[in-house]
């Protein structure tokens, strides 16, 4: 090759070396705690194949599970930083950022998950999305995972049954507080973190639906688990705001499609896998279920309910009442 002819290619590949990168997709990160066959892991792959199908020459979703990025408090950091473009934290996870969202904590405020359905759906569960989006944090949808249940090393079927004994919650006051109206120690722990701390009995107890019991294999520390019923654990799926408002009007179209589809794909799933992985968990030899009575239920619920009151004016008593209405069909 002469001189002229290698310097002519030189040219060639610095003029398209900068068209290649510029074509290259850009990486939108997605991190959650969650393994991969669960309702939020299910939602992700689903996202990010709509995604991909509609604009994968613009964009890649990256999807990092089971915390192997980050944990849900730092994700939810680096989403109003925008260092990350997608997470889906569970609601009790927002309290830097509001305090509104800590209506999904009260104890016994849904029935069931017909009840938070409609709540989410009502013009006040629509406007937490974006409660916090000065804040550089934007809801774009929920995601069910289910109601919560107790479960412990040791029988228990009354709340005296936990005096003294240290129940994991996720880092939300409102849980804390629970815990310590049943007189038992709340230690804030990461998701991540449960299972080794079950192991080494720093804990006795947690609370956590059937699909992060089952998935997580809580139940080889926890033989005793109650159908309690007795919180919400849900998700919302967060972008940070100037990321989103930077996009096209049909780039968030085509987001906000794939995320519709992939929002009823995961509650549905959600749904499936609750009812499956109770029963999984209900065969299990190693492990008893205990339903309680409906009296017994009113006990845990007549010990808990002081949270209520004191958190009234913290989350704002409309936003309380709608949620209530929504519990009353
Ligand atoms: C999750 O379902 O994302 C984890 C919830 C927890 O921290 O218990």
């Amino acid at each position: 090759m002469n001189r002229r002819t290698l310097s002519t290619l030189l040219g060639l590949i610095t003029f398209l070396l900068p068209m290649l990168s510029w074509a290259a997709p850009q990486p939108l990160i997605f991190s959650h705690v969650v393994s991969p066959d669960t309702p939020k892991g299910k939602m992700a792959e689903m996202f990010k194949s709509i995604v991909e199908k509609k604009l994968g020459d613009q964009y890649e979703i990256i999807i990092h599970s089971d915390s192997s990025l980050m944990n849900d408090n730092e994700a939810v950091n680096a989403i109003a930083d925008g260092r990350i473009h997608f997470a889906a934290p569970s609601l009790s996870k927002f309290e830097r950022y509001t305090q509104q969202l800590k209506v999904f904590d009260l104890p016994f405020l849904f029935p069931d998950m017909n009840a938070v359905n409609r709540f989410q759906k009502s013009p006040t569960g629509q406007a937490l999305l974006t409660s916090m989006k000065s804040q550089g944090i934007l809801g774009l949808g929920y995601l069910h995972n289910g109601l919560k249940q107790l479960t412990a090393d040791r029988p228990f079927t009354q709340p005296d049954d936990l005096a003294g004994l240290h129940f994991r919650t996720m880092n939300s006051d409102v849980l804390i507080k629970q815990f310590e109206l049943l007189n038992a120690k709340a230690v804030p722990i990461a998701f991540s973190e449960v299972y080794q701390a079950l192991a080494e009995q720093r804990i006795q107890g947690q609370e956590n639906t059937w699909s992060n019991i089952f998935s997580k294999a809580f139940y080889d520390h926890q033989p005793y688990m109650m159908i309690s019923n007795h919180g919400v654990l849900d998700y919302m799926l967060i972008t940070n705001s100037d990321f989103w408002g930077g996009l096209s009007e049909e780039e968030q179209r085509s987001f906000r499609f794939a995320l519709d589809m992939s929002l009823k794909y995961g509650n549905a799933v959600a749904k499936a896998k609750s009812a499956n992985d109770k029963t999984e968990l209900s065969r299990m030899k190693s492990v008893s279920v205990y339903e309680p009575s409906a009296d017994e239920l009113a006990t845990w619920q007549t010990a808990m309910q002081p949270l209520w009151d004191s958190y009234k004016d913290i989350i704002g008593e409309e936003i309380i009442r709608a949620a209530q209405q929504a519990s009353r069909p």
